[in-house]
């Protein structure tokens, strides 16, 4: 079977393709056949020596795929040959809150899922919604349960209230789409007016260009007569604007910090926590069981994910590139169909 192989910070030339025989499932464990993956900016930051968890040398890369279960090991009890299955991206993380013993991930200090087969733990895989494609499925894993827990693993969000997204990106979108199933009025930014139309289309209630006012939680505060918005999913870490565009008592769920704006942005004082009353929650994408949760109201209501463009298994790195240039909108997936069918 083919893999792709990573070592932190050696870019994206590096990417080596290695074949490997089949590995067999031990006791607990399930032989999953990949059906699809999807890239996001992780794989780049892997790539580029910036990402925060540990990165075992060679290891095969890509935390995001679904697939079909093929075999099982002894002791197996959950999971059926047959069965079609997301794998968790923190395998060993079950429940509770995110610590240091549930750190392991995909991609990072284990073998991961850019692969023909993967071996896995029961524990490791959900099942898939029915009505998802596998390549639709592969959209959820990180970038889907992370929105979903920005939204539900923290003050949980109600009907009625204002969320504020920040960009386009994968996590901004499933949030967008979580939050008008969940009846909140959504206030988005993009630096974009052709993808602000389409967050629009998507249930945005406006849209803020953030790139056109540095101040732009000024405009987020107009927009909800300087109520501010009750929950703020930062993606990008500007965390003195999305602090000042909440709502007092708010909260505002630090995503990432990666995408530049953290850099270039203000830095946050103690006197505007203080005047905000706003809980700021850092986050790790969501535990096994935030992820079954999500499963459920994403198959109750139909929900599909937005996807921009599907490459080959093939074409792994090509799909790397055409990410790295920013110029989409939903989620790159890579589609096993014709290599492995
Ligand atoms: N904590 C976790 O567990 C976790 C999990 C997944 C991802 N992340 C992090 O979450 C972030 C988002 O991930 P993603 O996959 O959604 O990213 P992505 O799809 O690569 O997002 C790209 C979009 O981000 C927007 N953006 C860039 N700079 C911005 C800024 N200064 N202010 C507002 N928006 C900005 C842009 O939107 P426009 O083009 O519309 O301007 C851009 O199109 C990344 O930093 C990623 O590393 C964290």
């Amino acid at each position: 079977m083919k893999s792709y192989h990573v070592t932190a910070g050696q870019g994206l030339g590096e990417l080596e393709t290695r074949q490997r025989p089949v590995p067999e499932p031990g006791a607990g464990q399930v032989l999953v056949r990949i059906r699809a993956n999807a890239l996001s900016l992780r794989e780049l930051l892997v790539l580029e020596g910036d990402y925060p968890l540990q990165i075992t040398p060679g290891v095969v890369a890509g935390c995001e795929g679904v697939g079909e279960v093929v075999a099982i090991g002894a002791a197996v009890h959950q999971v059926k040959v047959g069965e079609r299955v997301a794998a968790t991206v923190f395998p060993h993380w079950i429940d509770g809150s995110f610590c240091f013993d549930y750190a392991a991930q995909l991609g990072s200090s284990l073998d991961g899922l850019l692969t023909e087969y993967a071996v896995l733990p029961e524990s490791g895989v959900v099942p898939i919604p029915e009505h998802l494609s596998y390549d639709e499925a592969a959209a959820f894993p990180l970038i889907g349960l992370t929105a979903w827990n920005a939204l539900t693993g923290g003050h949980g969000l109600q009907p009625g209230e204002t969320v504020l997204t920040l960009g386009s990106g994968g996590v901004s979108l499933f949030a967008l789409q979580f939050e008008k199933l969940a009846g909140a009025e959504v206030i988005a930014t993009s630096s974009s007016p052709a993808k602000a139309d389409r967050l629009k289309d998507l249930g945005a209630s406006a849209v803020v260009d953030y790139s056109k006012n540095p101040h732009w939680y000024e405009e987020v505060r107009a927009l909800t007569g300087q109520r501010g918005a009750d929950h703020v999913i930062d993606v990008a870490g500007v965390l003195d604007q999305s602090v000042r565009a909440a709502a007092l008592g708010g909260e505002v769920t630090l995503v990432g910090v990666s995408q530049g704006g953290a850099a270039k942005a203000e830095p946050l004082s103690a006197a505007t926590i203080f005047r905000t009353g706003a809980t700021i929650r850092p986050l790790a994408v969501g535990s096994r069981r935030q992820f079954l949760e999500m499963n459920r109201s994403v198959g109750v209501s139909g929900l599909k994910p937005v996807i921009d463009r599907t490459f080959g298994f093939d074409e792994v790195p090509e799909a790397l590139a055409y990410y790295r240039r920013g110029q989409f909108f939903g989620r790159v997936i890579i589609s096993h169909a014709s290599s492995n069918d």
